[in-house]
């Protein structure tokens, strides 16, 4: 699967899953717009993947309308075009419900969830009047299933695959193609971060909640790996037909099947 100087925006590019996302889409061809929050760490990870002429790093908080418009327009201007939106940006928050602060609610939902429609929204400015385009959001396996403490987390990754569906609808006509990919757990530090937090929450040893809560249901007791979820964005972004869109393809070690 090439991608022969097709243009992507990545949110959350800087760390983790959208970092190996970038780093593969810029090996087969691509040209990368590191989109990220933190924007030394963006700067680092377009350097390293090349610099100037196969990614570039812009600054933006995907939940504010204009940072967002601001940085999908530096990637046009840099690049001439915009066809491919990784929308993966995304945080954790684990509490249980009666103990859910409202503010951090609705920050994992501004980020997850704000942020999708708002890129969306940004990038279909270049990819309907171009008539081509793929929008990846980056699921969950809790996007299909609920795991306690994780409310808001498994209320905005289910609400990422209504986006997907309907974007799938609405963009045929632009032929604009959505898909979202789900994966299980994988070692970033989203999850470094969780394993302590969950220990503590539910009251089990962090070997526990590894071999357990994270992996009990894989059919290996193994990771999703990075580079899983990278190859599989290749191929949604690649990907020559309308044939595939509206899909969600889960990368998870068999934790769940559809
Ligand atoms: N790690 C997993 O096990 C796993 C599993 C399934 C889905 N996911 C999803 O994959 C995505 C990436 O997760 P990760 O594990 O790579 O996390 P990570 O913490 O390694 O990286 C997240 C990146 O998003 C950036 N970010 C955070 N808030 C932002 C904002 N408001 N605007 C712009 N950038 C922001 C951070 O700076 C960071 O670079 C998330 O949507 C997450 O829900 C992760």
């Amino acid at each position: 699967m090439e991608l022969n100087g097709k243009v992507a925006f990545v949110t959350g590019a800087a760390s983790g899953i959208g970092h190996g996302i970038a780093k593969r889409f810029v090996e087969a061809g691509g040209r990368v717009a590191i989109a990220d929050l933190n924007l030394d760490a963006a700067k680092a990870a377009a350097a390293e993947l090349g610099g100037e002429k196969d990614a570039i790093a812009v600054a933006a908080d995907v939940s504010d309308e204009e940072q967002v418009n601001a940085a999908v327009d530096a990637t046009a201007k840099a690049f001439g075009a915009v066809d491919i939106l990784v929308s993966n940006a995304g945080i954790q928050i684990v509490h249980p419900i009666e103990e859910f602060p409202f503010a951090q609610w609705k920050k994992l939902l501004a980020i997850h969830l704000d942020g999708a429609f708002l890129t969306t929204k940004a990038c279909l400015r270049y990819m309907y009047p171009q008539n081509s385009g793929a929008l990846i959001y980056m699921g969950s396996v809790h996007s299909h299933e609920a795991s306690p403490l994780k409310s808001a987390y498994v209320t905005a990754k289910h609400g990422l695959l209504g986006l997907t569906r309907t974007m799938a609808k609405e963009g045929a006509k632009h032929n604009v193609r959505a898909n979202i990919i789900c994966p299980g757990f994988v070692m970033t530090p989203l999850v470094e971060k969780q394993i302590p937090q969950q220990a503590h929450d539910l009251g089990i040893s962090e070997e526990r909640v590894v071999t357990e809560v994270m992996l009990g249901e894989t059919v290996d007791k193994q990771f999703t790996m990075v580079s899983d979820v990278a190859e599989v964005a290749l191929m949604l972004a690649a990907f020559k037909t309308n044939a595939l869109t509206g899909e969600s393809i889960i990368v998870s070690h068999g934790w769940h099947m559809n």
